[in-house]
């Protein structure tokens, strides 16, 4: 079915900030798509590859006049955007002013009216991109934070839609959120979904008080459960659902991934390269400050200069994708973080055997895999994260029950893997003793932990979030 610009309907529309695949202009002038990064296209997009749908978002750089296409199954309909509008709805009020209010004002948020009125013009963009692509009666999936708007939006336009939301990052605190101008507008903007969902609890409880506060209405008072007992919120001829449904990732894609003698050979080159030390630690983040990426380094500094663990015995590797390069706060990051780096080696390392190797670059599935296989102790630290993948993705690859995992409290992954060494990465003494104690574990001790993480990880993977999800809102899109 067509609409009457010719654009193909479809019955399930995600709508997300950014594509599954991001456009890069390379020096030749030449262009080619690459994976987007980040936790919410690694979660999606396996699950709608194998559904019949379409995808409305940014091709990922400024000016781009891209017509929908089809990728391996996946209909894109790339919303256009403006290098202004890259600088204040993207760079701006989504990651100068959401990103750092929603994990807990780590960083100042900044909070200018030209940045909110990006916001506003582009969520209408998208909400009528959305509504030019969904067929009549259509879900549609409007996802993160830099959309909070298109739900109202888009019910204003198309109110035959059924409208999901779902948040990838934390839900403030009442008393952070309170201090947005835009408060109001942005709790409004959510109402217009029939399902708002958040990974935690807190999320939705939070979210359920604003409402009452900001918008005047009546919600349920009952205990918000994970994926179960969601709270509700009358509103006009509506009734509002609000939900917890914690993300998790393609558990048994990686798992048999894992198995793959070719990503076990190319985990024992790796070790190999690394000059076959005792133990390696691995870090696998986007460069975001909420990621506590200093807080290992600290930690592992403090470690050495005790003399607690041997600079020829262990390894640190970093992969740190490169994100939001041009804002302020994560340029000064990644220098404090390639400043500790360097002070680091230049302390402890023998000729050829640096303690700390950071590649401020993003690699393939195959590689990642391999790299997780390798790792004895996985290093999970932010300081405030939604849900964060990487801990997930690292047990589902351990079928072997090797490896252990250093997790902070302040991941939402935290209440779900309960029998990794937990650590608060505000206590850098609980951090340094954490990584001895998984540098160190029994290795009996090891395996029954990782026995139960992986439980945990199998059973509750990215079709069963997305299922759970879906089946609240009361929609179900067919499997191919
Ligand atoms: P966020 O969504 O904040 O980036 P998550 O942990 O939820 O954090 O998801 C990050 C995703 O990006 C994971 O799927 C992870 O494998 C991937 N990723 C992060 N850093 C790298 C890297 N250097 N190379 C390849 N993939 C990466
Ligand atoms: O999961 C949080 C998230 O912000 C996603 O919304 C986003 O796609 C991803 O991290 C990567 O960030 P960005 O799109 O800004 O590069």
């Amino acid at each position: 079915m067509t609409n009457g610009e010719g654009v193909q309907r479809a019955d399930f529309v995600v709508v997300a900030n950014r594509l599954p695949v991001d456009l890069e202009r390379l020096d030749d002038g030449t262009e080619r798509w690459r994976r987007s990064p980040g936790g919410l296209v690694s979660a999606l997009e396996p699950f709608l590859r194998a559904r019949s749908g379409a995808w409305v978002g940014w091709p990922g750089v400024a000016d781009a006049d891209v017509s929908p296409f089809t990728e391996e199954g996946l209909r894109l309909h790339p919303v256009r955007l403006s290098a202004d509008e890259v600088r204040d709805y993207y760079e701006g009020f989504s990651n100068g002013t959401l990103w750092p209010l929603y994990h807990d004002v780590v960083v100042p948020p900044a909070f200018h009216r030209s940045w909110w009125n990006a916001y506003v013009r582009v969520n209408r963009r998208f909400a009528e991109a959305a509504a030019e692509v969904a067929a009549p009666g259509a879900t549609v999936w409007v996802q993160d934070y830099q959309l909070q708007l298109v739900p109202a939006m888009l019910r204003e336009q198309r109110p035959d839609l059924r409208i999901g939301f779902f948040l990838h990052i934390p839900f403030p605190p009442i008393e952070l959120f309170m201090q947005l101008p835009w408060r109001t507008e942005i709790i409004r903007g959510l109402l217009g979904a029939d399902l708002v969902g958040f990974h935690r609890p807190g999320g939705a409880q939070n979210f359920l008080w604003l409402s009452r506060r900001l918008a005047g209405l009546e919600p349920s008072r009952a205990a918000v459960g994970v994926r179960t007992k969601p709270g509700v919120v009358p509103f006009g001829d509506r009734v509002v659902r609000v939900g917890a449904f914690p993300i998790s990732i393609d558990s048994a894609g990686l798992d048999a991934l894992a198995r793959r003698r070719d990503i076990q050979q190319r985990a024992r080159e790796i070790r190999a390269e690394l000059g076959n030390p005792k133990k390696i630690l691995l870090g696998v983040d986007r460069l975001d400050y909420t990621k506590g990426i200093d807080v290992r380094l600290f930690a592992l500094r403090e470690l050495l200069e005790d003399g607690r663990i041997d600079p020829d015995d262990v390894v640190m590797v970093q992969l740190a994708t490169p994100s939001r390069e041009r804002v302020e706060h994560y340029r000064q990051m990644r220098e404090d973080i390639e400043r500790e780096v360097g002070r680091i080696n230049g302390e402890f390392s023998r000729v050829g055997r640096p303690p700390v190797h950071y590649l401020h670059t993003s690699v393939n599935r195959e590689e990642l895999v391999a790299f997780y296989t390798a790792a004895d102790v996985m290093v999970v630290t932010p300081v405030r994260d939604g849900m964060n993948l990487v801990c997930k993705e690292y047990v589902a690859c351990r079928y072997d029950l090797g490896g252990a995992l250093v997790l902070s409290e302040f991941a939402g992954a935290a209440a779900e893997l309960t029998s990794a060494f937990l650590v608060n990465p505000h206590d850098l003494d609980g951090v340094k003793n954490a990584l001895h104690a998984a540098l160190t574990v029994d290795p009996a001790e090891g395996r029954r932990r990782m026995r139960a993480l992986r439980r945990q990880v199998l059973t509750h993977d990215v079709d069963r979030w997305a299922r759970s999800f879906l089946e609240a809102l009361g929609s179900q899109p067919h499997t191919e």
